[in-house]
């Protein structure tokens, strides 16, 4: 990957605590015992000002923006088959909405202001309800002033359990985000600052596992964790390596995918991009060892550490099954589907890629109106924010190949909303896992290829989830009817 601008971490500098409690808290064991029939699951959510301990002593807790006032916010859980209600309510000084990031809901519950509701103003509440009909590990999101709204801590895991889930010893939730802090362990202000805006976003100076600065991560020998990874930074990418373990990926955006090891052994995960893994606690008693960040070069950092506990769980890892069974999401007919591209252009030093690729994608975009502030293009299309024509329209119930090509030095992680795709090729090589995502992170000057069925009608957002990116222009609707 190459250098970002401004990524530099100093949580070295920091004192860090364990994970073990704070995470313990948050994710509780899946009970394995029989579940509750399908049916209605209420819930109540409130975003509120509040406070997270991110750092430890001597720092003091940092004041943020959380769902119930907490970093991260209440995990919502449900089984596959089960209808969601969720009372939202904003206890914020600012509106909101809340977004089912990767969900396959009705749009009138994408939580998209301008385009789906209008936001909810402070004091007010609002009814999300929708069906679970994919199983898998989803987050929410508010989806107003985004790019402030999250790095300021609103955000909370989303898991629809199988209705007869996978055999494991734990299944864990690791939400992680990093943070933009000054001395005083404060949020920084200067939300969507130019120089984020036109380069790799908005990167923070420390990182967090479920709302701390994690220093370890305890573990016993022969365990298997279930450890759903979400990335909820703004703008930070996280390539993952466990050293000494080879977990396997089960599935990614909440889409099984058939179990495999991570390419390089790094697993990656652009914002909001989410990965199931199977890892075997195969460490020896008392063995330490460093889950280790490789995303941006000679920037590499110490996660935690995996710690195992003097006593084995037991002598081996066991080999109970680990495929998921799929989601029903409908298969694209390649032969028969109708062909879109979108070009993704602007940025810093983004012209030289375009020449590179044959490509004079900003130039094109005379006679268009040019606001202050567009930086990144969709199709030479900079999003205004509210009832913009389409980027692409749909027609509904048709198979769609979109191809989308990245024409800029910037990686961006491109999500497409009320819908899940398969990733078809890149760089013309055949995906070898064809695998469904909401999300897919292209590298600069990459092209990709991903097919869907279009088969949830509506306005929806797509956009890239660097959420600078998105202040600067790079979002845009795609209309299925
Ligand atoms: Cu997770 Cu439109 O976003
Ligand atoms: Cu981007």
């Amino acid at each position: 990957m190459s250098k970002p601008f401004n990524t530099h971490l100093s949580r070295r500098a920091f004192v860090s605590g364990s994970l073990a409690g704070a995470a313990a808290a948050l994710t509780p064991v899946i009970p394995q015992a029989a579940r509750a029939a399908p049916g209605l699951r209420e819930f109540s959510l409130t975003a509120a000002e509040g406070q997270a301990a991110l750092l430890s002593a001597p720092y003091p807790a940092t004041n943020i923006w959380g769902y119930a006032g907490t970093v991260p916010g209440t995990e919502i859980r449900a089984t596959q088959g089960d209808r969601l209600r969720i009372t939202f309510t904003n206890d914020l000084p600012v509106e909101t909405t809340v977004h089912w990031h990767g969900v396959r809901l009705p749009n009138a519950m994408d939580g998209v202001p301008g385009v789906t509701q209008e936001p909810v103003p402070p004091g007010n509440s609002f009814i999300y309800e929708f069906d679970a009909v994919d199983a898998g590990t989803f987050w929410y999101h508010p989806h107003v002033s985004t790019s402030q709204q999250l790095a300021r801590g609103l955000y909370g895991a989303l898991i629809i359990d199988e209705p007869d889930p996978i055999r494991v010893d734990r299944d864990i939730t690791w939400m992680l985000d990093d943070w933009r802090l000054d001395g005083d362990a404060a949020v920084e202000g200067g939300f969507d600052a130019p120089g984020d805006i036109s380069h790799a976003g908005r990167l923070g100076n420390i990182v967090t596992v479920n709302g701390i600065v994690a220093e370890s991560f305890a573990v016993q020998s022969g365990e298997r964790i279930r450890l759903r990874l979400v990335n909820t930074a703004n703008a930070r990418i996280f390539a993952l390596n466990f050293e000494g373990h080879t977990p396997q990926i089960i599935a990614l955006d909440g889409q099984p995918v058939a179990p495999h090891a991570p390419d390089d052994g790094l697993i990656v995960l652009g914002p909001s991009m989410r990965a199931d893994l199977i890892l075997d606690c195969t460490g020896a008693p008392g063995a330490r060892m460093v889950l280790r960040d490789h995303a941006y070069r000679g920037n590499t950092f110490d996660l935690l550490q995996i710690v195992y506990a003097d006593t084995p769980r037991r002598a081996a890892v066991p080999d109970w099954p680990v495929a998921l069974p799929a989601n029903p999401v409908s298969e694209p007919d390649l032969a028969v589907a109708a062909r879109h591209e979108v070009v993704f252009s602007g940025g810093m030093m983004g012209r030289s890629v375009e020449r590179q690729m044959g490509l004079e994608v900003s130039n094109s975009l005379l006679g268009r109106l040019r606001r202050d502030g567009d930086v990144w293009y969709l199709n030479g299309q900079a999003a205004s924010g509210r009832g913009e024509d389409p980027v692409l329209t749909l027609t509904e119930g048709q198979s769609h190949i979109i191809s989308m090509v990245n024409a800029t030095a910037f990686h961006h992680p491109i999500h497409l909303h009320g819908h899940v795709f398969r990733v078809v090729s890149r760089n013309g090589v055949a995906a070898p896992r064809r695998e469904w995502l909401d999300t897919i992170l292209l590298a600069p000057a990459e092209t990709a290829e991903i097919a869907l069925v279009a088969d949830n009608p509506g306005d929806w957002a797509f956009h890239c989830h660097v959420l600078e990116h998105v202040s600067g222009g790079m979002a845009g609707i795609i209309r299925v009817a």
